[in-house]
């Protein structure tokens, strides 16, 4: 690592702005829907108001409730109107979380421990389809509890018989994702679930991408199929507030059936000298904004405001997946219910085709198993839908057309390791900026990618993938000049 020295002298306010806004030049640009994902955005006066909640409680310590219960209003009220969207009734409870991955490591760690006291299971499985997201996998390797991943259906969803099948002394735990992140579809709850409650087992619904959407889609009389606590057998559900619900990150929820079940993933210290220390979740400090901004936005919008937004969203989804599904070679996997889904082809190679896109100025994000590229519409994308559909006609020509960069390009490719070519393209770049420099290269690289993921797949395994995705990420995580 190189080293940085501490600042001696301060700069002035402008001069530290200005470097900043210098910083984001290479950023992506959100704010004009040319990303499909990472950021949800409706309007600059929705931000507005996000940010004047935030700030209102910037310095606000949500670690003590008796200290601010402001804050504690704030949280036990988004909670029991999330829980009211998600069919729940007056016994829900449950905790916001700073995203996903928290609401998921929460409910893994609340069934394990659950488990461990009413079953006395000292070896926990849980059970999930293929496509549950990894934050499932890291909970397991935090918390020591095995995933048992179960093959998707051809029309990516989870396969019940097979899931029933995986059932043994040591589940404790079934999962199904509404939607699933992947291809956008929802796991079929009510039978995985009615599964579950028959074998007295708990089963959690990550709802994360569709929590505070799916409601709304079903309420503009969209096949929508149950997911929420109005299937019994639920027992727990996350569902993200910074994704469509359109708050300030870092915000989600998880809700839990009983309150019996949430003490499971509570702490408490009581022989500390400085004092007794409860925490209902991972972290112990708590930032108030996300919390404030979440309240403030969810009362400011409404069903009425939610209701419009997805509306939208959903006319925008329709005119994306009729345009992609015209153009010859390509479609839209499956037939998700809201608004993510995934682009892939026979004909095509979307590796070459998101590089296309990308000088375009677009910027989706690569996915193997099958090969495609993943969409995730919101508010922001309407602007766009029509100049998007454009580009993706013309580089879906280009991509089409034989050349002699495109057979150097196949044949590398077909020497590749699926695995390897859907990372995201600043990783490939340093990997291949490291592979470049051993090589004795200079470490410049085209702006093509499709080439680069597919030299990546000649790793003869994922053992050494992983490997050098933690080199990766070591790197990324360090100081360089
Ligand atoms: C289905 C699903 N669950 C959980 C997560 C994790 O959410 P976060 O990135 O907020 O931790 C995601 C993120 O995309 C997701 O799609």
């Amino acid at each position: 690592m190189s080293i940085l020295p501490f600042p001696k002298t301060s700069l002035s306010k402008e001069e530290i702005l200005a470097s900043m806004r210098a910083a984001r030049d290479r950023d992506v640009q959100w704010q004009n829907g040319r990303v499909f994902g990472l950021v949800y955005h409706v309007s600059d006066e929705i931000d507005e108001l996000l940010k004047e909640a935030f700030t209102m409680f910037f310095s606000e310590n949500g670690l003590n409730p008796t200290a601010f219960p402001s804050l504690s209003k704030f949280e036990n009220e988004v909670i029991a109107m999330a829980a009211n969207l998600l069919g729940g009734d007056e016994n829900i409870v449950g905790t916001m979380t700073s995203g996903g991955t928290e609401s998921l490591l929460m409910a893994v760690k609340t069934a394990r421990d659950f488990a461990r006291v009413q079953w006395s299971v000292k070896d926990p499985e849980i059970i999930l389809p293929s496509t549950a997201h990894p934050a499932f996998d890291k909970a397991g390797e935090y918390f020591g509890v095995r995933m048992i991943h179960v093959p998707v259906r051809a029309d990516f969803r989870a396969d019940v018989e097979a899931m029933r099948d995986a059932i043994t002394n040591n589940t404790i735990m079934m999962v199904g994702s509404a939607p699933s992140y992947p291809h956008g579809v929802v796991d079929p709850i009510r039978e995985l679930a009615d599964i579950a409650q028959a074998r007295g087992i708990l089963f959690h619904t990550d709802a994360c991408v569709g929590g505070f959407m799916l409601p709304f889609v079903r309420k503009l009389s969209y096949p929508v199929p149950d997911f929420d606590f109005n299937v019994p057998g639920v027992t727990s559900v996350s569902a993200d507030l910074h994704k469509y619900a359109y708050a300030a990150k870092p915000a989600s929820i998880v809700l839990y059936r009983t309150s019996e079940l949430r003490r499971h993933q509570m702490f408490v210290s009581t022989d500390w000298p400085g004092g007794i220390y409860p925490s209902a979740g991972m972290a112990g400090s708590r930032p108030g904004g996300p919390v404030a901004a979440a309240w403030a936005l969810l009362n400011y919008l409404g069903e009425e405001g939610y209701l419009n937004i997805t509306s939208v969203v959903m006319r925008t989804t329709k005119i994306l997946q009729d345009g992609i599904n015209a153009i010859p070679g390509l479609k839209v996997l499956s037939n998700p219910e809201m608004s993510v889904f995934a682009i892939a082809s026979n004909k095509l190679d979307v590796y070459e085709l998101a590089d296309e896109l990308s000088l375009r100025g677009w910027h989706l994000d690569r996915q193997h198993f099958p090969p495609s590229l993943h969409m995730t519409v919101n508010y922001v994308h309407a602007q766009v839908a029509d100049d998007f559909l454009k580009d993706l006609t013309e580089a879906a020509a280009t991509v089409r057309r034989p050349g002699v960069r495109k057979a150097a390009t196949k044949l590398l490719v077909s020497t590749a390791n699926a695995l390897t070519r859907v990372l995201p393209e600043k990783w490939v770049k340093s990997l291949m900026d490291k592979a470049s420099s051993m090589m004795g290269g200079d470490g410049n690289l085209p702006e093509r990618m499709a080439p680069m993921y597919g030299l990546m797949g000649t790793l003869p395994n994922r053992g050494d993938l992983k490997e050098l995705v933690l080199d990766l990420l070591d790197g990324i995580n360090t100081y360089k000049k």
